[in-house]
């Protein structure tokens, strides 16, 4: 029986090499008796997640969500390869880029992302230099749901801010990849560390929360008090094991 297991990349595979060198062993046996379907689910671009895999220990994967859930590809990976247009099209339907770098107009102490983290349906900026970024980020927020909801605005690390289309989101792109994959809804397991990684678990319940991952994440796992999302005690590739196997991924 195969599992899906979509896991985020930076701060929950990355951080411990060692821990992550012999989770990607592992990983890889289950793929190769067809046990697993691995989908890197990240902000990162396309390029980032090709070079982390031939140069950071990343695994193998059958599928990889790029840009906080706006860009899916599937192998063979090349780095100037066009994201599935499927869900772009999808997703561009209904997203005016010029209307959410409207809802940061005039916010103090605001910077954009670079370039390269600012797409067709990625709007990215910084908070943490703004006097109170937990309030700025709620301005923004409100200002997108005056647009009804279409807008999908992803707070992470005290920092980062992402305003993406409501249809988006790194949970919403594993449900479409794994619906139209065919895929077993009832045997995902997600892992993540930071409010990005929310969505993923909100869309599909099962999850690991890394031990070092961000308060925003470890108070979403306390409230949800559900037995599905496990809080490991180890860090990083580590606790992606530990919680794999508590979910009978892995074997003990
Ligand atoms: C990644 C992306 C960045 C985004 C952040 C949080 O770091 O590169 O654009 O803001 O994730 O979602």
């Amino acid at each position: 029986m195969q599992w899906t297991l979509a896991s985020d990349i930076d701060g929950t595979l990355t951080g411990d090499r060692e821990a992550l060198d012999r989770l990607r062993e592992k990983l890889q046996v289950k793929r190769d008796s067809s046990e697993l379907y691995l989908i890197l689910c990240t902000g990162r671009r396309l390029d980032q997640v090709t070079s982390g895999i031939a140069e950071e220990g990343l695994p193998q994967a059958d599928a990889v969500i790029c840009q906080v859930g706006t860009e899916i590809y599937l192998p063979p990976l090349g780095d100037d390869m066009p994201p599935m247009e499927a869900w772009r099209a999808r997703l561009l339907e209904q997203y005016s880029r010029s209307e959410a770098e409207g809802f940061l107009a005039g916010i103090e102490g605001l910077r954009m992302q670079p370039d390269m983290f600012n797409t067709e349906l990625k709007t990215s900026c910084y908070v943490d230099e703004c006097p109170d970024p937990d309030a700025a980020a709620a301005e923004i927020r409100r200002r997108a749901a005056q647009q009804g909801d279409r807008y999908l605005v992803v707070y992470s690390s005290g920092r980062d801010l992402d305003i993406l289309p409501a249809a988006s989101g790194k949970g919403k792109a594993i449900r479409f990849l794994i619906e139209q994959r065919g895929l077993d809804l009832g045997r995902v397991v997600v892992a993540g560390d930071t409010g990005n990684d929310i969505a993923m678990f909100d869309e599909l319940g099962r999850g690991v929360v890394v031990a070092n991952a961000q308060p925003e994440l470890r108070d979403y796992a306390q409230q949800s008090a559900s037995d599905d999302v496990y809080q490991a005690r180890h860090e990083f590739a580590a606790g992606v094991e530990e919680g794999l196997t508590h979910f009978g991924v892995l074997a003990g």
